[in-house]
């Protein structure tokens, strides 16, 4: 579903990102992981359109996408809930969903509002309250539900259980579960890697902007040689 082969981001002369290679196939739960400036945001920024790769190549569905508007990436089925949220907080719940809805058709838009109400229960009962109101993991919560208001093939999450406490982040793996049992394809960034890798159908760690290795997320729970290098959570 999504290739990526080679690719390297740079901030001026620092390479963020190098000749990184990596693939999510339809229907997987993938995990990326590594230390604190591996290189993790570069990556998803530069598959979402907010960083231009200065080499290699990403394709989505057979479509080479490299360095494409962020807009076209979300119409074409990539969806990414960003590090820190950037939820509307003063929007209502409802109304950030309509805005991550606002690339399908308004009837759609109205069957997924329903879907996400029923997904979330929690914002079914903020749903008219301004998102600058609600707790670190409900406002972690609308900004994955507005995500896949845009019917997305690809999401992307980064470090969704940051700066959670660890009842939250409880209700963020379950919630990555349930993803997965609806059989989304999901790419998701953790610093709580013990708990990524236990949910993932395979993982890459990133190290200094290089993939450092890679395997199903049972392989590299066996592996603590790499959790040596970061806390592993
Ligand atoms: N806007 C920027 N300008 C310059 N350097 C940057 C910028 N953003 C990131 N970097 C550098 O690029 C490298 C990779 O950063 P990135 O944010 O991708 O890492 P990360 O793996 O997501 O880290 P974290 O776990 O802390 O979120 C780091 O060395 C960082 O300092
Ligand atoms: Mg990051």
């Amino acid at each position: 579903m999504l290739q990526i082969t080679g690719l390297t981001t740079r901030y001026g002369s620092i390479s963020a990102l190098r000749s990184a290679s990596l693939e999510v196939r339809s229907g997987e739960v993938v995990g990326l992981i590594g230390p604190n400036g591996a290189g993790k945001t570069t990556l998803l920024g530069s598959i979402a359109g907010l960083l231009s790769p200065a080499e290699g190549t990403v394709s989505f569905e057979g479509t080479d996408i490299t360095g494409a508007a962020p807009e076209k990436l979300l119409r074409a089925g990539i969806a990414l809930v960003p590090e820190h949220r950037r939820i509307f907080v003063d929007l209502t719940c409802e109304e950030n969903l309509k805005i991550g809805g606002i690339t399908v058709s308004k009837s759609e838009r109205a069957v997924l509002l329903e879907e996400m109400a029923d997904t979330f229960p929690v914002l079914r009962d903020k749903w008219t309250t301004p998102a600058g109101f609600l707790s670190g993991g409900e406002a972690q919560q609308l900004a994955i539900a507005r995500a896949l208001m845009s019917k997305p093939r690809l999401l992307m999450m980064d470090e969704p259980s940051l700066g959670l406490a660890p009842v939250l982040v409880d209700v963020v793996f379950d919630l990555i579960a349930t993803l997965k049992e609806q059989g989304r394809t999901l790419l998701v960034v953790e610093q709580n890697a013990t708990r990524m890798l236990e949910v993932s159908d395979r993982a890459y760690v990133l190290r200094s902007g290089e993939v450092a290795a890679e395997g199903t997320g049972a392989e590299l729970l066996e592996r603590s040689d790499l959790f040596d290098t970061f806390v592993g959570g």
